[in-house]
């Protein structure tokens, strides 16, 4: 069953029902200013950091679901009827409803009682307010008296402190109305520099800037007092809930349309022109007057609107497809790309399963993260790559996050997870490889956010390497510390207390478990890092990190090979974990992937063996889960993973990032038929007919569906913030379709199914344009034997980098092994 259906020329999701499964949400800015939007208007703002700048309340964990939000009540003042044209809160049976959430806009509209709605909600280009246009249409043959009431709730900026600390919060809240205009502007009387402001379009017949005093006591959103009653109450808060609602009386003749705008932004002023007059406590408005006034006008919306559309049809020109699964064509050309954006600058802190208030960046996922977001934009990833080495420790380990405004580290989450300085080497090779911008590693980066360390960049990935190096157990392979890229497996924890959290709770010995992810993770970039100094000159680096890579790949092949697979793990009691010889978790993803994704088994057939195995024991039509058979009690020397009912998350649930690393895998060994396979069982928009089952948004991935153990297999979780954009990405367009940016130029080596006749393509790469077309003869499947450049026979299938500006037809021919062979 579905809820709505994909605009792609339009590049929208068209929602017509409000009561989705769950709240199917899209996200407003793309550059500091977010806020998430659920399809009946739910949802809340953040400047960079959703924990320490919150401008707007939301409660999680709710009921209902995503109650509050951008609200605006269209009341019938001749009946005194009201109803909310985005369906919630009021949940009036709206005659029409349809939402459209597209690239960083989202259009909910609707009609009830002759009257047409539609608000169009984004973030301009270059600011830090979101606009929202309400476009009213009187469809009815009588003149019309309306009241217009908008709503938000302020937050007091630290989103934690806000949802806790009430005996302080309830008597700081500051306002100030000014010509119409709602400034929320507690403690800037003190430390702060900003505040947050509401502007209406219209003259206003009243406001109510205190929540208690708009709603009335004991009342929800879903029937204001204020808009009861058809009157604002003017209040002004002082300490309780500061709130902004303006009230708008307007006539709308017969056939009518009429635009209003409401703003809601954020503005800091400089130390020393907070107030005017100066001795004053009054804020000083002469900087973001002139602001407000410019986007309160019809046209300065509609152009900005277009300036948004235009900046994602060059960012998603990047890389564009043709194929013959439009499954595939509508995720690539269009939302799997928009995740990526998403996850770049959310990091997992902000949607409807992360409440902004408990993670950061990450510095595993920001640095996977950056795996989806380098082409579309170099420079702000070249930025992001340094603010995250800048948090590395000099002993070449990590803090587990940082938080996006002060781009600090921090254990708050944890420290100590053995697999993270390795991203940093992974993403600064595709950070190169896309661009080519060796200059980078000279860059000077400081350890722990301290200036005085600065050490170049280069530096900083040899001590990535270093630390997993240094940090080796009993068969040579990396210890596992805290966990590795699988948070919950917990060699080290042995946790018994109830709540105690097995991320930040001491680690009681970190001497004996070992990872075989870590290992295969080392041996990748290793090898990545050797071929960095291999270009730059650096002979003997090369050599000694080869050596290394070496090393390891013999002890993953000596100790991490368990006959049929790659081991997991070895506890800290030095007994293999993800092996035929445990009873439960017998066989995990993860080392399938790495291992493979490292080169390590490819040429002995243990990659094939591996992968057959996956495809054997974990293989279900939602996808692949992550282990198998699923932990059923718990054990305290595995920790967390075994904490989850099984099917679950990490228990046996199919984690979709891991899944694209078996795609990966099969592409590499040349198994065309799996690898699409694999992807096209994750692809939301192939799952879009059993919406009521997968239950989140068909348009972006899932971090989880549950696996085949569950109660409710087939059940996505956790929408929108997770490594599968990234990750998918990459093995779709890089390992599937094989257009891979390698540091000598673009390789063009598609593994593709054998139905399809070929593809095109279009590819930005280092400033110049390339045109592919890839053929192949139907029902066979093959590698490319023949590929033409601007009609010219190319040795291999790298082209070298052309020049910038230029254009390039690329002309790729596959064969099957077997015609080869003939
Ligand atoms: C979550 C975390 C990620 C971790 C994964 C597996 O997605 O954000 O860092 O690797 O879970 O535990
Ligand atoms: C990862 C896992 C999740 C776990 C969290 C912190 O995000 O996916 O299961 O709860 O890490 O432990």
């Amino acid at each position: 069953m579905r809820y709505g259906h994909f605009d792609d020329e339009r590049r929208e999701y068209v929602i017509s029902q409000p009561d989705t499964p769950l709240p199917w949400i899209n996200y407003l800015g793309m550059e500091g200013y977010f806020g998430i939007i659920s399809n009946t208007a739910g949802g809340y703002s953040f400047l960079s950091d959703a924990r320490l700048r919150r401008l707007t309340r939301y409660r999680y964990n709710n009921v209902p679901a995503d109650a509050g939000g951008r609200y605006i009540y269209i009341r019938d003042d001749s009946t005194g009827e009201y109803w909310s044209p985005t369906w919630q809160p009021t949940q009036t049976a709206l005659e029409s409803y349809e939402c459209r959430h597209g690239l960083s806009y989202t259009t909910i509209a609707s009609t009830y009682n002759g009257i047409r709605a539609e608000t169009l909600y984004y973030v301009p280009l270059g600011e830090t307010l979101e606009v929202w246009r309400l476009r009213l249409t009187n469809l009815g043959d009588e003149p019309r008296e309306l009241s217009l009431f908008s709503s938000v709730e302020f937050c007091l900026w630290d989103a934690q402190d806000d949802a806790t600390n009430f005996q302080r919060n309830f008597s700081t809240g500051e306002v100030e109305v000014v010509d119409g205009v709602i400034y929320h502007k507690t403690e800037y009387r003190e430390r702060r520099g900003h505040f947050a402001y509401f502007a209406c379009s219209e003259p206003l017949a009243g406001f109510d800037t205190s929540r208690d005093a708009f709603l009335g006591p004991y009342r929800g959103w879903d029937r204001p007092l204020a808009v009861e009653r058809g009157t604002a109450g003017n209040s002004v808060a002082n300490g309780w809930s500061p709130h902004g609602s303006h009230h708008v009386r307007l006539t709308l003749g017969p056939r009518e349309e009429r635009e209003v705008v409401f703003l809601l932004g954020y503005w800091e002023n400089q130390p020393d022109m907070k107030f005017d007059p100066p001795d004053s406590q009054i804020i000083d408005k002469r900087g973001v007057r002139p602001v407000i006034e410019h986007w309160l006008r019809a046209e300065t919306v509609d152009d900005g609107l277009e300036q948004l559309r235009a900046r994602w049809s060059e960012l998603l020109s990047t890389v564009q497809v043709e194929t013959p699964d439009s499954h595939t064509n509508r995720m690539i050309n269009t939302w799997n790309p928009y995740q990526c954006v998403a996850t770049f600058n959310i990091g997992r802190s902000a949607s409807s399963f992360e409440s902004g208030v408990d993670r950061g960046l990450g510095f595993r996922d920001t640095n996977q993260d950056l795996l989806g977001f380098i082409h579309a934009m170099p420079e702000r990833a070249r930025q992001r790559l340094l603010d995250v080495a800048s948090t590395q420790l000099a002993n070449g380990g990590a803090y587990h996050q940082y938080q996006p405004l002060t781009k600090r580290g921090n254990d708050s989450i944890g420290s100590g997870f053995n697999d993270d300085p390795l991203w940093l080497v992974l993403s600064v090779a595709a950070y190169l490889k896309e661009t080519g911008d060796v200059a980078i590693l000279d860059e000077l980066v400081p350890f722990d956010s301290d200036p005085a360390t600065a050490s170049p960049l280069l530096d900083h990935l040899r001590r990535s390497v270093r630390y997993t190096l240094d940090r080796r157990g009993p068969h040579g392979l990396p210890l596992i510390g805290r966990a590795d890229w699988n948070d919950c497996l917990n060699l080290n924890s042995f946790s018994e207390s109830p709540g105690e959290s097995f991320q930040t709770a001491a680690i009681r010995d970190d001497g004996n478990a070992e990872s075989v992810f870590i290992a295969g993770q080392f041996v990748l970039a290793a090898d990545e890092l050797a071929a960095i100094g291999l270009r730059l000159g650096h002979t003997e680096d090369a050599a000694e990190l080869r050596e290394w890579s070496d090393a390891m790949k013999a002890a993953v092949v000596a100790h991490g090979w368990d006959g049929a697979w790659f081991l997991r793990a070895y506890d800290d009691a030095g007994h293999p974990v993800g092996s035929s010889t445990n009873d439960e978790g017998q066989i995990y993803i993860e080392p399938q992937g790495m291992c493979v994704l490292a080169g390590i088994g490819l040429d002995d057939g243990r990659a094939r063996r591996s992968l057959d195995s996956v495809s054997e024991r974990l293989s279900t039509r939602h996808g692949e889960v992550l282990l198998q058979p699923a932990y059923t009690r718990y054990r305290p020397e595995l920790g967390e993973i075994s904490s989850y009912p099984p099917g679950y998350k990490e228990n046996a649930g199919i984690f979709c990032q891991t899944n694209a690393w078996i795609m990966i895998a099969e592409a590499m060994t040349g198994d065309a038929g799996a690898a699409f396979e694999y992807y096209r069982r994750i692809n939301p928009s192939a799952r879009e007919d059993i919406s009521e089952v997968h239950r989140c948004e068909p348009y972006v991935y899932a971090q989880m569906i549950a696996g085949r153990d569950a109660a409710t297999p087939g059940e996505a979780k956790n929408s929108w913030l997770t490594g599968t954009a990234a990750w998918n990405f990459v093995a779709m367009t890089q390992w599937i379709l094989g257009i891979r940016p390698e540091h000598d130029g673009l390789r063009i080596d598609p593994v593709i199914p054998a139905a399809w006749p070929g593809f095109t393509a279009t590819r930005r790469f280092r400033g110049a344009t390339y045109r592919i077309r890839v053929r192949k003869p139907v029902g066979v499947t093959g590698r490319v034997r023949k590929l033409m450049v601007d009609g010219v026979r190319l040795d291999g299938i790298v082209i070298p980098p052309a020049a910038p500006g230029s254009s390039v037809e690329v002309d790729a021919t596959v064969e099957s092994e077997l015609d080869v062979a003939s």
